[in-house]
């Protein structure tokens, strides 16, 4: 039985009037930072937020583990997805019961064994890594976006078309919220007659995989928005830190560098849900309706389940971290569709990289639909 309701759960410091929606908005990470203290100065594993509607921010292993496996209670009709019209469907939105069967048809195309199918293909659309000094966001940026279209579209979508898609996903909040109903038309048109093409002709592209599946067009447009500034932010960070710790710029040791940056600056740095009947944490009552998040940003930086959790230190990938508690990639039957896509593409590209010097940058973690640098990030190819 729950003894209290949220109000009994620790908060950061609110602000006279909006409670936490003006800081939520504009500097999000130290809230949610200033409320884990919180929570773990009151020996909680949770906090609350009061964002205009009831909220609860979890960051334990034993947390993440019951919000990324119990689907039918932690729902994602009516969490942030919604708001944002580029993920707002397709598996993205689906739940329990029928999720599981969606993703059953979609993840043998994103698997391991169809992806080395498509290597060759991803890796001639690679481009040239400039001469002299490049912003490795900006190329970053223009990388994921030809290789995006190489994996979903052997090359032939319209790559500006493709770039103005993506390109408002970038910018601060309300502008990925905003409807683009022309837009969203002109790469629906594209995609659709690509993929009539695929279902006439075959091929072995994503779009290929997608365009027989019910809904595949949306899973294309939908999945592309996912994936697109999540492995750019990821690959840029790779990118400049291995120009900053040049020892760590070796095949062998790619694999923890992009670990450890995914541990610090998780691009899907807050997954949320929405509950859809009460549950009893510890003795209070979250209650039906309120969101419920996680934060692979908090959990990788927890005091109390890494050492040293501020430091970029690839070696710690020696040994394996505590379960539940590394989640770049979310958990569970929702785990990221694109993960193996994602690693492939930007190993391939780390693997491909010249010696690398790092010359002036901001790489301080901005957070808007998905985290990365706020950029510019200045390197000097040897
Ligand atoms: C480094 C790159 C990436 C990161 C860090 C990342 C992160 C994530 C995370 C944290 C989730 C779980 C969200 C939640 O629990 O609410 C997720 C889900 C998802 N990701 Fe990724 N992602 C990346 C790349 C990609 C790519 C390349 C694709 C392309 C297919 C993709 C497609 C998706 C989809 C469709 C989902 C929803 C899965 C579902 O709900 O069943 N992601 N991703």
């Amino acid at each position: 039985m729950s003894r209290s309701d949220l109000r009994a759960l620790p908060e950061p410091p609110t602000r006279p009037g909006n409670g936490h929606l003006q800081d939520w908005a504009l500097k999000p990470l130290p809230l949610i930072e200033a409320g884990a203290q919180a929570a773990r100065a009151a020996g909680r594993d949770v906090f609350r937020l009061r964002l205009g509607l009831p909220a609860v921010v979890g960051f334990s292993p034993a947390w993440n583990r019951r919000l990324l496996t119990d689907l039918r209670t932690f729902v994602s009709a009516g969490s942030f997805s919604r708001v944002v019209p580029y993920l707002s469907g397709g598996v993205i939105l689906s739940d329990a019961p029928g999720h599981a069967g969606r993703r059953q048809l979609m993840n043998p195309g994103f698997g391991k064994t169809h992806l080395a199918a498509l290597q060759a293909r991803t890796r001639a659309a690679l481009p040239p890594v400039p001469d002299g000094d490049f912003d490795a966001l900006a190329w970053a940026d223009r990388t994921v976006l030809a290789l995006l279209n190489a994996a979903y579209f052997s090359g032939e979508f319209d790559a500006g078309l493709l770039h103005a898609f993506l390109a408002p996903l970038r910018r601060p909040f309300p502008v990925p919220a905003l409807p683009r109903p022309l837009l969203f038309l002109r790469v629906e048109a594209e995609v659709r007659r690509l993929g009539h093409r695929r279902l006439v002709e075959g091929g072995d592209d994503l779009l290929a995989v997608l365009a027989p599946l019910p809904g595949g067009f949306e899973e294309v447009r939908v999945s592309l928005a996912a994936a697109h500034d999540t492995t750019t932010h990821a690959l840029a960070y790779a990118l400049w830190f291995l120009a900053r710790y040049p020892q760590w710029h070796t095949p062998e040791h790619h694999a923890a560098v992009l670990k450890e940056v995914l541990r610090l600056y998780p691009p899907g740095w807050m997954g949320s849900r929405r509950l859809n009947r009460d549950v009893d944490w510890n003795g209070v009552r979250l209650p039906h309706g309120a969101l419920a998040l996680y934060s692979p940003y908090l959990s990788g930086r927890d005091p109390e389940l890494w050492e040293r959790p501020d430091t970029f230190d690839p070696a710690r990938w020696h040994a394996k971290p505590p379960a539940w508690a590394y989640l770049p990639f979310g958990g569970g039957e929702r785990l990221c569709l694109g993960m193996h896509l994602a690693q492939m593409l930007i190993h391939d590209v780390l693997g491909a990289l010249p010696p690398l010097q790092a010359i002036r940058g901001d790489d301080t973690p901005q957070p808007g639909i998905t985290l990365g640098p706020r950029g510019p990030l200045v390197v000097r190819r040897h």
